[in-house]
């Protein structure tokens, strides 16, 4: 007994007399966060059980108990008739602790070969790799939901930005394929993070690896791992996994934030292009009129939380001499926040998306408003005329100012007017002033023509859904 009056933790053993201070039990503690590792620490834990019988390290009867232990444990926790304690430290501890009330002594036997460091290694990998793939499914119901809409708005016209200024008329189906892509290259990378992630930590022990005759390939087999981590003490120290998540996560933050950003604006009274439902908005306690975006302005804010999770670990990790210091032990918190987040963002914008109605009037008439077509002009002089495109980019600048002179739209100007600033145009130059005319002449690879946004629709099925 301690002069505080605790006993001291049965699992460091002979070497300790007093329990910790109160303090210290509080800053040490885990438990709170990492018993999101459950299954992953008892699946990790058989495998390992496993093992020790097969290679004879332990007996089988003892490994089948271990075992059996194991999963009346997941029982009791997924029934919430657990008892988590913060005397245990950490989820390790808490079920090792359960399973040797439970069996006794032989419960000490699970810990041979092992350590938690490899452990820990272990179990969070395994949880990334289940977060990495339930990300992948929603990104690809993210997809869907915008290929549909796609599909509906491959003809739906309205103007193209840069600067936020009216640049050219596009077609919204076209705009919407932006973001197909860019979640494509968000799943890439998440493919990518978790084929790198998928070697197996297990057996690298505390950092030395062991003297016992331990299989690591069966253990990684048994997890799904492709083959064990080659090096012991780059299996204990190595968070690249979490790392290279909140790298691609952080990227996918940003990418949803700029779509939210647009639908925040495409609501708002000087855009009014969608509107979303009861389903998707709030009201306001004092404004009676007010229909606000908060899932949108929700998830353009969650970009904070996650690019922050990035900068948290990767500040943790810098400057950590190898193998294991207990500053890891900090890389839980940014990565479940960071995938909550994301995971929940996704969602709400796959639910946005299917929910949003396209005012395809505004949005035409949007269009027609800052001279859309002014570069269809220009691009008519060099054709037909000749002109150098800079010469021709002169030409139609004065074009624009005698409309803006007249306060009228570029097609509603007269042919008179636009042969005062240059006698050569002809009546043919008239019909690339509409918005229809221009969207539908844009068909190379890429462009944003309705017959190419069609087959676009077609070659994203294939390849996300
Ligand atoms: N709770 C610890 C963590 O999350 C487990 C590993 C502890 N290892 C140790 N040697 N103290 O990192």
């Amino acid at each position: 007994m301690a002069k505080n009056g605790k006993k001291a933790n049965e699992m460091w053993g002979g070497h300790f007399s007093a329990g910790p201070a109160a303090i210290m039990e509080k800053i040490n503690a885990s438990i709170a966060v990492d018993k999101r590792l459950y299954s992953q620490d008892i699946a990790g834990s058989i495998a390992h059980a496993e093992m020790l019988g097969a290679t004879g390290i332990l007996q089988p009867k003892e490994s089948a108990a271990i075992i059996g232990g194991l999963k009346k444990i997941l029982q009791e926790i997924e029934a919430g008739n657990f008892p988590f304690r913060t005397e245990f430290e950490d989820i390790h501890m808490n079920i090792e602790a359960r399973l040797k009330e439970m069996l006794g002594d032989v419960a000490g036997k699970l810990h041979t070969a092992r350590s938690r460091n490899d452990q820990v290694a272990t179990d969070f990998k395994l949880w990334v790799r289940d977060a990495l793939d339930a990300l992948d499914a929603a990104l690809q119901d993210l997809q869907a939901a915008l290929l549909e809409r796609t599909g509906e708005h491959a003809a739906t016209i309205l103007p193209g930005f840069t600067h936020l200024q009216t640049a050219q008329p596009v077609t919204f189906g076209h705009h919407l394929l932006a973001y197909v892509e860019m979640l494509g290259r968000d799943r890439g990378r998440l493919a990518d993070a978790r084929a790198r992630l998928n070697e197996s930590p297990l057996g690298a022990a505390a950092l030395a690896g062991t003297s016992f005759p331990i299989d690591r390939k069966a253990t990684a087999r048994a997890l799904g791992f492709s083959a064990p981590m080659a090096n012991s003490l780059d299996a204990v120290s190595d968070r690249d996994f979490a790392l290279e998540s909140l790298a691609m996560l952080s990227i996918l933050a940003t990418h949803l934030s700029r779509f939210a950003e647009e639908i925040v604006l495409w609501c708002s009274d000087g855009f009014r292009f969608i509107t979303l439902s009861d389903a998707f908005t709030t009201g306001s306690s004092i404004m009676p009129q007010k229909r606000n975006p908060d899932a949108a302005e929700l998830v353009r804010a969650k970009a904070g939380r996650t690019h922050g999770a990035l900068v948290q670990l990767l500040t943790v990790m810098k400057g950590l001499p190898l193998a294991y210091s207990k500053d890891m032990q900090e890389d839980k918190e940014p990565v479940f926040a960071a995938f909550d987040a994301m995971q929940l963002s996704v969602a709400a914008m796959a639910g946005m998306v299917r929910d949003m109605r396209v005012n395809a009037e505004k949005m035409l008439a949007a269009s027609l408003r800052g001279y859309a077509t002014a570069t269809d002009l220009a691009d008519w002089l060099v054709r037909e005329l000749g002109l150098p495109f800079r010469q021709a980019h002169h030409v139609t600048g004065k074009i624009v100012a005698a409309a803006e002179k007249k306060n009228c739209r570029l097609d509603e100007l007269k042919l008179a007017d636009m042969q005062k600033v240059e006698k050569r145009i002809t009546a043919d130059a008239l019909a690339v002033l509409s918005v229809e005319n221009s969207v539908k002449s844009r068909t190379s690879f890429g462009g944003s023509a309705p017959a190419n946004v069609k087959k676009s629709v077609v070659t994203a099925r294939k390849k996300y859904l």
